[in-house]
């Protein structure tokens, strides 16, 4: 790979797997060059990080030597991403608020290239309202997110989310920020998780959905090098690198959220989209007795149908998923007649394909079937990611 990665180390316990990134980037073949924070210094030295780059680090924004040499700015805008190892709570808060009294946060401020953060702090600072109202402006900045994974921390006996991302995922993150892959200048909206349906202030309508299916499509077509937006109702998985994620909670809001996402070349529908909410949302929590009344239903707006019907903005391809129990193909191919869509996927979910790491699915087309044997969700999601790159080769297909 002929790129170049800007490496900044944070200062963080989490440091140390910086190195090992750097040997896993460099067997890619990528360039990598290294900025350092003071803070950083105190977990790895600048002479390890140099012995591995083959060239030195660079640490200081008022060394004269340094600034002369390259230069901040130079810094910031001769590489294609930057990395940022750990990204701790303190380059966060810099970084979302425009601060730039070091290298580290000046080159970060000065660049015009993608940046992908691997957040690594104790959970409790992960979970503080500052960190989490930082984490969304950098969202809303465009900024790209590999973890934080959950497990255990350095501090002994403390567990939760926190832990750095591993070095193999942080550079499979940078791969596909970096990719040339062939859906590289094409947009994809993807949805994925349930929907949420508020009763009253704390009961709702919804269903076993994981996201598992629609993040593992989102990821594989980011590594393909789409552009991709994942609308996602609530779950427990963390941001796929290299993908944008619109949180929501309701069907009607994912459908805003789709369409602020348009225009864009293809829309994977993979989201449990709950088909009714209640026709009212009870402003106080619903007495025992008032319940019978409480649950009558309206109907939520299609996404897929809405989509697929545009006249303006529609994708050129636009994928649904059928949740069937029965009759797989025959239900599927009525709803892509229904729907107006291009391809359906159609899985069986009477078994445990909800909420479970595998699916078998049929990928049906207007005029074909293919039965995909049974295999985890994020092969069903490479295949059918290579699927949609061959559909739009070659097209210029996004409609304004
Ligand atoms: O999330 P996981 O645990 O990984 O599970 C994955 C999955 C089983 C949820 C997924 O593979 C799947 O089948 N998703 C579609 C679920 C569904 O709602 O199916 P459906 O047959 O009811 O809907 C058909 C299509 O219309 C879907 O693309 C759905 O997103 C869409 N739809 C449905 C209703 C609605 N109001 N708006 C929609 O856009």
């Amino acid at each position: 790979m002929n790129k170049r990665v800007l490496l900044v180390i944070g200062g963080g316990i989490a440091a140390y797997k910086s190195l090992e990134l750097i040997r896993r980037l460099k067997e890619t073949g990528a360039d990598v060059r290294v900025v350092m924070t003071k803070a950083a210094q105190h977990f790895v030295t600048p002479l390890a990080a140099g012995a591995l780059v083959g060239e030195r680090v660079f640490t200081d924004l008022f060394d004269q030597a340094q600034e002369f040499d390259v230069g901040h700015i130079r810094l910031a805008r001769e590489c294609d991403l930057i990395v940022v190892t750990p990204a701790t709570a303190d380059l966060m808060a810099k970084m979302a608020n425009g601060l730039a009294d070091d290298l580290a946060s000046a080159v970060l401020l000065a660049t015009d290239k993608p940046i992908l953060l691997a957040p690594a702090m104790n959970p409790h600072m992960w979970a503080n309202a500052a960190t989490q109202r930082n984490l969304e402006v950098l969202r809303a900045d465009g900024r790209a997110f590999v973890g934080p994974n959950e497990g255990e921390m350095a501090e002994r006996g403390e567990r939760g989310f926190g832990r750095m991302a591993e070095p193999e995922e942080i550079r499979d993150a940078c791969l596909a920020l970096l990719s040339d892959g062939p859906l590289k200048g094409k947009k994809a909206i993807v949805t994925a998780g349930p929907t949420v349906e508020a009763l009253d202030p704390v009961r709702f309508l919804s269903n076993r959905s994981s996201g598992k299916q629609g993040y593992a499509i989102a990821s594989a077509l980011a590594q393909l090098g789409a552009n991709v937006t994942l609308v996602s109702g609530p779950t427990a998985l963390a941001t796929p690198a290299g993908v944008k994620v619109k949180r929501i909670e309701s069907a009607r809001d994912m459908l805003s959220a789709c369409e602020d996402a348009l225009p864009a070349d293809v829309a994977v529908m993979v989201a449990a989209v709950a088909d009714w909410r209640p026709s009212k949302t009870a402003k106080k929590k619903i007495k025992k007795g008032d319940a019978a009344s409480a649950v009558e239903l309206t109907e939520n707006p299609d996404i897929l149908a809405t989509l697929s019907k545009l006249t303006k903005k529609r994708p050129a391809l636009v994928i649904g998923f059928a949740a069937e129990t029965d009759n797989v193909e025959a239900n599927a191919r009525v709803k892509i007649a229904k729907k107006g869509c291009d391809w359906i996927v159609a899985n069986d979910v009477s078994g445990d394909v909800m909420g479970g790491n595998d699916n078998q699915v049929m990928l049906i087309t207007r005029d074909a079937a293919q039965s995909w044997p049974r295999m985890s969700k994020d092969l069903v999601a490479q295949k059918l990611a290579s699927e949609i790159a061959e559909a739009l080769k070659g097209k210029a297909t996004r409609r304004k």
